[in-house]
């Protein structure tokens, strides 16, 4: 539906009003109500780089979700002010891990003895206390689009990796780009004790996976890639590495939502894709691309309801707030959580890729 043009330019007038003082960052999964009034787009890995090279913005509204603005916050200087429209935009994935639970499973890899060769490696999309974990640990973060690079660091560092929240992507990063086998992974479920391994199997493991997932990517299945393949003769079916690795393994292509827009906007017209990821992007995907035929892989598969929070009516909301003098909404982290979530997200930024 077309955003309400009275709604539009309020967003307009405010944001005017602000000028140089504010920068708005908008993940590619906004709608594009939002995405409209993003001065720069992209996936959580441009987005963290683009907030750590913005000194001079006073206020930075992240159009995305929490733990997107607690890495802002992290990254910028602690006089500028983050803020998330709606602190209800949180990340199922991110949730599912804990501190008190990652903490749990490092004394669980410690009572097994390999502790001390395991590098903690966490993706983006995982709260500021588990990004610090990683930091005192001597570990980093990753994102979807570095995630190849970051494991082997991590690799060079030691020789085991708990992949911390999206067992997914580990998986698929450490058997499609670094060539491990399938048994080289454990999943370790934070609800069973001892994770649900034996000490022998944390042993034997190279990459022990957090089970963790992301409600939207997961959703994706193996009979839809086999549907739209049967369907859409010649479709090249494009997969976000956040799904299951068997829907991975059956794709054409696998990448971040960069790359995903990327391999679309260099595709000759007439191509035919079958994209698996936010139905936002897709939507808008194949709205910029109408030379080229976009279909969304699976029918079942809805939008990322936090992303989603993110409206007009918010947005409204806190830039008119922000042009009046009062912050709302502002995400802040505390400085000793900061300091070592920063240590593990400059090493993820110094890596070249
Ligand atoms: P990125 O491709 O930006 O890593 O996005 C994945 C995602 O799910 C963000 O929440
Ligand atoms: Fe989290 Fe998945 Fe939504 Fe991204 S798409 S914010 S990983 S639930």
């Amino acid at each position: 539906p077309a955003s309400d043009p009275a709604l539009v330019e309020r967003a307009r007038r405010a944001k005017a009003a602000l000028g140089e003082r504010l920068f708005v960052l908008g993940h590619h999964y906004q709608r594009d109500e939002v995405i409209q009034f993003a001065d720069v787009t992209g996936d959580s890995f441009k987005l963290a780089r683009e907030a750590a090279a913005r000194p001079d913005a006073e206020f930075i509204v992240f159009c995305g979700v929490h733990f997107m603005a607690e890495s802002a916050d992290i990254l910028t200087a602690d006089s500028q002010r983050v803020v998330l429209p709606d602190l209800a935009a949180g990340c199922s994935m991110a949730d599912m891990a804990r501190l008190a639970q990652v903490e749990d499973a490092w004394d669980v890899l410690a009572d097994a003895g390999v502790a001390d060769v395991t590098v903690p490696v966490t993706y983006m999309n995982s709260s500021a206390d588990i990004k610090a974990f990683c930091g005192r640990h001597d570990g980093v973060v990753c994102t979807s689009s570095n995630a190849k690079s970051v494991l082997e660091w991590a690799f060079r560092r030691g020789e085991k990796v708990l992949f911390l929240p999206d067992q997914h992507l580990g998986r698929n990063t450490a058997v499609l780009d670094l060539g491990l086998g399938l048994d080289d992974c454990v999943v370790f479920d934070p609800h069973r004790p001892g994770g649900g391994l034996t000490p022998e199997q944390l042993r034997a493991a190279t990459v022990i996976l957090w089970k963790g997932h992301c409600s939207v990517h997961g959703r994706f299945t193996l009979d839809a890639v086999h549907d739209v393949r049967r369907r859409v003769p010649g479709v090249q079916v494009l997969v976000h590495p956040e799904c299951q690795h068997e829907v991975v393994l059956a794709a054409d292509l696998v990448g971040s939502t960069e790359f995903i827009i990327k391999t679309v906007e260099q595709a000759p017209a007439g191509s035919s894709w079958a994209i698996g990821t936010e139905l936002n992007l897709v939507q808008r995907l194949a709205r910029a691309h109408p030379e080229q035929s976009i279909t969304f892989l699976e029918q079942h598969v809805c939008y990322c309801a936090t992303m989603n929070r993110i409206d007009l009516p918010h947005l409204v909301w806190t830039l008119e707030n922000l042009a009046a003098g009062q912050v709302v909404n502002q995400i802040t982290v505390d400085r000793e959580t900061e300091r070592f979530a920063l240590a593990a997200l400059q090493r993820m930024l110094e890596l070249p890729g």
